[in-house]
């Protein structure tokens, strides 16, 4: 295990029993719709491959890149999109696709966003939702892997300063090396 990791929290075999299990729901919610995948970069792009592949039903895929304004642990609310969608979602049910729900601002600007451009439907996925640091109270996930303590996470596409994002699985990581400036994308 890389020495920056203090404990594994969700193993690989853990994360690909609950991926397709996602897959099957997703598959049976959304079919004879028209299924676009939103997946939010660079975080979600993992759990994104592998839950495409997990859906029994066609669907599009998409990318967006948001980032907040302002730093330090908090996310200030305010997304700055530095890479947006290409497809027009009037045509589609979004499923917006990202790796963990935290405070939930950033998913909740993206939502309000996304919905100004009228697509069909739209709702979340979230492969880890920590709901003890909510802090947008309305906002829910309507697909989520695991609901984990608060404690930062790293591995299958997350980050920590852009590093870790290749580990296949989920870790902790030591608080030695989290300097508490979480910065989210
Ligand atoms: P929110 O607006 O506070 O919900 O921010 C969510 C974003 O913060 C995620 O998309 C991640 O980029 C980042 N984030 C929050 N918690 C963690 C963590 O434990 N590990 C890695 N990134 C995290
Ligand atoms: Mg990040």
């Amino acid at each position: 295990m890389e020495q920056a990791i203090q404990s594994v929290l969700l193993n690989e075999h853990q994360l690909a029993v609950r991926v397709q299990e996602l897959g099957r729901q997703i598959s049976a919610d959304y079919k004879g719709k028209n299924l676009l995948l939103v997946c939010i970069l660079k975080g979600s792009v993992v759990f994104t491959a592998d839950l495409m592949r997990a859906l029994r039903i066609p669907c599009s895929l998409d990318f967006m890149r948001v980032s907040s304004y302002g730093s330090g642990v908090k996310t200030s609310g305010q997304v700055r999109v530095p890479k947006d969608l290409e497809q027009d979602v009037c045509a589609y049910d979004v499923l917006l696709v990202e790796d963990i729900l935290d405070s939930g601002r950033t998913l909740s600007c993206l939502k309000s966003l996304l919905a100004e451009r009228h697509p069909k439907s739209i709702r979340i996925c979230t492969l880890l939702d920590k709901p003890e640091r909510r802090e947008v109270a309305d906002l829910q996930a309507d697909y989520i892997g695991f609901q984990i303590p608060d404690a930062f996470v790293v591995g299958y596409g997350l980050d920590y300063d852009e590093r870790y994002r290749s580990l296949p699985y989920i870790g902790i990581l030591k608080p030695e090396v989290y300097a508490d400036t979480r910065t989210p994308d």
